[in-house]
């Protein structure tokens, strides 16, 4: 990146001149949010995808995120600013394990969570986020037999919301997994007025002592018509800039992680994006995002069927 240069000028020229949209999520840094064409949770960041007339697409979140752009729009460039944002609960659950285990389940139906690879995808019937998981469950007979993966805390959530009893594939995401019920406990006494509001990756603890559970956009909707004037947030601290930008006269406390030596309550993985590497992104058109053609043609339809079941 050349010196002195405005990176955000720079950004902006080039996304003109290429035709290119950025599309970002809750959890990147805010300068990110702040240039973005859009900013939401994986359900929108994919609804959007599937919608855009632009050539390329920079997706900036992590790389399942540009794979689901790349499965909608296999036609278009897509690019993420950096390859190795992977993601904890998409390597919980790899494709030739899951597949045995599909396998080992015939009459099961396969819901899965989009924080998977594109090959896992490919073994879905359909697939969920967190915005819509409850109601594609519930579009199912209540006697349907259902292998649910990978996030266990989303799917022993949904499990107990729905009545429903889906077999769950054992995975988690580290981010999410680490909120200190203990130091929550401590905040609610500092902050009595405040309300716990958890994203339901959250561990089952985390989940039992929160006001309202809810994926990123739903968290950022409650945050905007609650008359409450304080929000303890347990979900990726990154949202929290757009919950200040919405309401700014409320007060917003992240949930504190166990480890008080480390920032994790931001996803490091997330955090691999910056400005300077998505000037350079856009800039070379690299890095870009494959999926095998095979994979591609398999893993369309349950993403599809996901958006249709949304609308
Ligand atoms: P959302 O569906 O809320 O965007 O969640 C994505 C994610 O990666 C959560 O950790
Ligand atoms: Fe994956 Fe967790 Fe990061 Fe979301 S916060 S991208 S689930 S590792």
């Amino acid at each position: 990146v050349p010196e002195n240069i405005d990176l955000a000028k720079a950004i902006d020229q080039l996304r003109k001149e290429k035709n290119a949209v950025i599309l970002a999520h809750y959890y990147q840094t805010g300068d990110i949010q702040d240039i973005a064409d859009f900013v939401g949770d994986s359900l929108a960041l994919a609804q959007w995808a599937a919608k855009t007339k632009a050539d390329v697409i920079v997706l900036c979140g992590v790389h399942f995120m540009g794979e689901t752009a790349k499965i909608l729009c296999p036609d278009k460039k897509v690019l993420v600013p950096d390859l190795n944002a992977g993601c904890s609960l998409a390597d919980s659950c790899p494709a030739t394990e899951f597949e045995k285990f599909v396998k080992a389940h015939p009459d099961h139906t396969v819901i899965s969570y989009v924080n998977t690879t594109a090959a896992v995808k490919a073994l879905t019937d359909v697939v969920v986020t967190s915005t819509n998981a409850k109601q594609i469950v519930e579009s199912f007979p209540a006697d349907e037999k259902i292998i649910f993966g990978p996030d266990r805390n989303l799917g022993n959530y949904i499990n107990s919301i729905t009545g429903r009893n889906m077999l769950l594939w054992d995975g988690a995401c580290h981010v999410h997994e680490q909120f200190s019920l203990e130091k929550i406990l401590l905040l609610k006494k500092q902050y009595p007025e405040a309300e716990v509001i958890a994203h339901p990756e959250c561990k089952k603890v985390v989940l039992t002592v929160s006001d309202f559970i809810g994926s990123t956009a739903a968290l950022l909707k409650h945050t905007i018509q609650s008359d409450k004037r304080q929000f303890i947030v347990a979900t990726e601290s990154g949202v929290i800039h757009e919950m200040r930008k919405k309401s700014p006269d409320k007060e917003f406390i992240p949930a504190p992680p166990n480890d008080s030596t480390c920032a994790c309550n931001e996803c490091n993985f997330m955090r691999l994006n910056t400005m300077q590497k998505l000037y350079n992104c856009l800039k070379f058109e690299l890095p870009e995002i494959h999926v095998d053609e095979s994979v591609q043609k398999k893993a369309v339809l349950p993403i599809q069927r996901m958006l249709e079941l949304s609308e």
